[in-house]
This record gives C-alpha cells, structure tokens and sequence, in this order.
C-alpha cells in the first residue's frame, strides 16, 4: 500500500444522503493505520506495552521512497504504523496538525469497488478510487472514502489474496525482540468526538452512506458531571462486527473531554479504541507490567458496586486493585479500563473491554470515568 497514491487531496463533505440500509455489508475491521512521526518506535511501543507481534514491513528497502510503514498484530487486530521519509508530504501534514493519530479504519468487505461506487453513488467523499495491487500471493482491491475530520475508511477486498498483509508489503520478522501477547482478541468499537452539532450529521452518514444503524443515543443527562457534559450516538453494521459511538460536547461549566480533544487534535477524530479480552484480570496485570498507565478510579467507586451491579464471577478487590470498572445490563455485564492517552497529547486512547453477555457500553460506568478525566484534565490544566 502506497500512501502517496491514497491521499488524494479531496477534502469536502457531502450534503445529500441516500436512503438507509444495510446494502454494504462489512465482513470485519481489516487494519487500522496511525499516522506517527517515528514507526519504528511506535511499532517497538504497542509490541513492549501492549504485547503486540511484527507482521509485516514496506519503506525503502521495498521501493517505498516517500514513507515507511511498520504493520503490528495481536489475534485479530492489525495496526499500521506509518511516517513520512522526507518533508511536506501529506502525513508529515497529518502529524504536524493532529500530532500522532489516526488517519485510516479499514474495513474488510467482498466487493471493494462495489462498496465504493455505493458509497459514493449515496453521496460519500472519495478518498481512494478502486485500485488493484497484486504480488505473488495474489490480488487486492482497495478502495476509501471520507469519514469525520481528516479521518478516512478504506474498503480491503483481499480474498483472493494470500500475502503476509498487502501487496508492497514484505513479511517483518523480529525473533530477537517478540514480548508475548496479553490476550487482546479484536476491536469491539472505535469511538470518534466529533465538533458540537455535528453528531447527528455523522450518525446520518453512517446510516445513509454505509447501512449502519443508530443501536443507542446517550444525552448530556445520561452523560455529565457537575462540571461537564458530552452526547453520544453508537451506530453498527448491519452485522453488528463494526460499532462507532460517536460523541459530541455539551454545554457545562467547564471544558469538557471532547472539547479538549478537539482542541488538542484540532479537529475531529478517532477518541478511542475498544479492544477485547476473554480474561481481563491476566491482560489488565501484563499491562500495568510492562508501563501502561490507566485512568485511576477512586476508591469510593468500589464501596458499593457489587450493590449496583449485582453478583459477578470476578472478584471486587482484585479488580479494584487493578482500577478495572464494572457494568451491568439487561443480557449481563461487562468489564472495562481506559488508558492515559498514548502520546504527548491528550488525544488517542485505548479501552480494554471484557464481556459477560452484555452488549452496551458501560452507561453505568461514564460519571465515575467523566470525574476521573477532569481530575486528569484539572492536572493537565485544560478543563
Ligand atoms: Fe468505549
């Protein structure tokens, strides 16, 4: 994959939708590629702390005179780490502005030229037109649109592909260096923060332009603190592989979260990863272990959870040992922790997410978090 061939400089938004269905079905999330200023380093980072393998490599030594790439895996999630190689191209753009980020979500789908020219016959910016690339393990189709802000999707058609990753790319080996995995399994929800009043734009999009369905909408009473509020709207796949909750801020005393995200991006963008776990004790452990650092609960929000959310398997001190939060819904519970952002701004972060039945996203659990962040954000002196 050659970045310079993506990133045509088409920047504008659509205004007129078609109508909503689920017509472009998603088989999964295919990769998610972050734009950074040193690969090299973030690749040695999410395998070290977050137990991630080396997968695959392209730059100069494959032909690539423009950026290098690093590609990471963990069972299935695949994280692309890219940097420009010289000045004044498109990512080195892409850094300057929002500093480490993410630029792509790609999603695997049957048919990419399909997906795209539905897309775009439904009003979608185009970002990439269907573009073939074969080695010897066979072909590719990829194709992309726009999404919120500088964010973009691509379409990876790859079934008949049978490469390490993608054409272009060559296998990356690292024997000496492979710290072992921490059981993250798969992407559960990406969470984008969108600008005020854009929600609802975005929430349309996914659900007139891709098929998605709005499945929950939290408002600012569901979401808020003395201090601050957000709204959110979660849209899935037809599916229910792909989920995007999608927030927007909402007027309260002070700055809120999404607020000083977008201050800090300058512009919206991927919040947060989900990721899942069958065993989120042993994941949560190796995590602290290798230098993770969470968002610290207090203790009170232990003192009278197993009141709230009933009886669970795990037990209360260990997971309070380890900051992990709990929730409960009508079809069972979840378990969940939310890092510190992971690079110099307070932008990107992840979630690690176990589940034991319940298919919400820890509603129960946004006062207590929303209380810590400010507490964060009053250190950070950005509330
Ligand atoms: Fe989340």
């Amino acid at each position: 994959m050659k970045q310079n061939k993506m990133d045509l400089p088409i920047k504008k938004h659509a205004k007129t939708f078609g109508k909503a269905k689920d017509f472009l079905p998603l088989i999964g999330t295919d990769f998610i590629e972050l734009y950074v200023g040193n690969a090299l380093q973030a690749a040695y980072y999410y395998k070290a702390a977050f137990g991630f393998q080396s997968l695959a490599y392209a730059g100069l030594s494959t032909g690539n005179r423009d950026t290098e790439s690093y590609v990471v895996v963990q069972d299935k999630i695949n994280l692309v780490l890219t940097s420009p190689l010289k000045s004044k191209t498109k990512i080195g753009q892409h850094i300057d502005r929002h500093g480490d980020g993410i630029k792509v979500i790609a999603l695997t789908v049957e048919d990419a030229v399909e997906a795209y020219t539905l897309a775009m016959e439904k009003g979608a910016v185009s970002y990439l037109a269907p573009l073939i690339k074969k080695d010897e393990y066979g072909v590719v189709v990829q194709s992309g649109i726009y999404t919120y802000g500088d964010t973009v999707h691509l379409f990876i058609e790859r079934k008949d592909y049978s490469g390490t990753f993608l054409p272009g790319f060559i296998a990356w080996e690292t024997p000496e260096f492979a710290p072992h995995e921490i059981g993250l399994q798969y992407i559960d929800h990406m969470v984008g923060n969108v600008q005020l009043g854009r929600m609802n734009t975005w929430v349309k999009f996914y659900e007139e332009v891709m098929g998605f369905t709005n499945i929950i909408s939290f408002d600012d009473k569901d979401i808020s603190t003395a201090y601050t509020a957000l709204m959110s709207k979660v849209v899935s796949s037809g599916n229910g592989r792909i989920k995007f909750p999608i927030n927007e801020p909402a007027k309260g005393l002070k700055r809120s979260q999404v607020d000083e995200y977008l201050d800090f991006y300058e512009g919206e963008g991927v919040q947060h990863i989900a990721v899942s776990t069958q065993d989120i004790l042993t994941t949560v452990k190796q995590l602290r272990k290798r230098g993770v650092r969470f968002l610290e609960v207090p203790a009170s929000y232990y003192e009278d959870l197993s009141n709230r959310i009933g009886p669970i398997e795990e037990d209360l001190e260990q997971l309070q040992a380890l900051g992990i939060l709990v929730d409960r819904d009508e079809e069972g519970y979840l378990l969940q922790i939310f890092t510190q952002p992971v690079q110099p701004r307070p932008t990107l972060f992840f979630e690690i997410i176990q589940r034991k039945g319940a298919r919400s996203f820890g509603k129960g659990n946004f006062k207590a978090l929303f209380e810590a962040i400010e507490r964060e954000q009053a250190i950070r002196g950005t509330l």
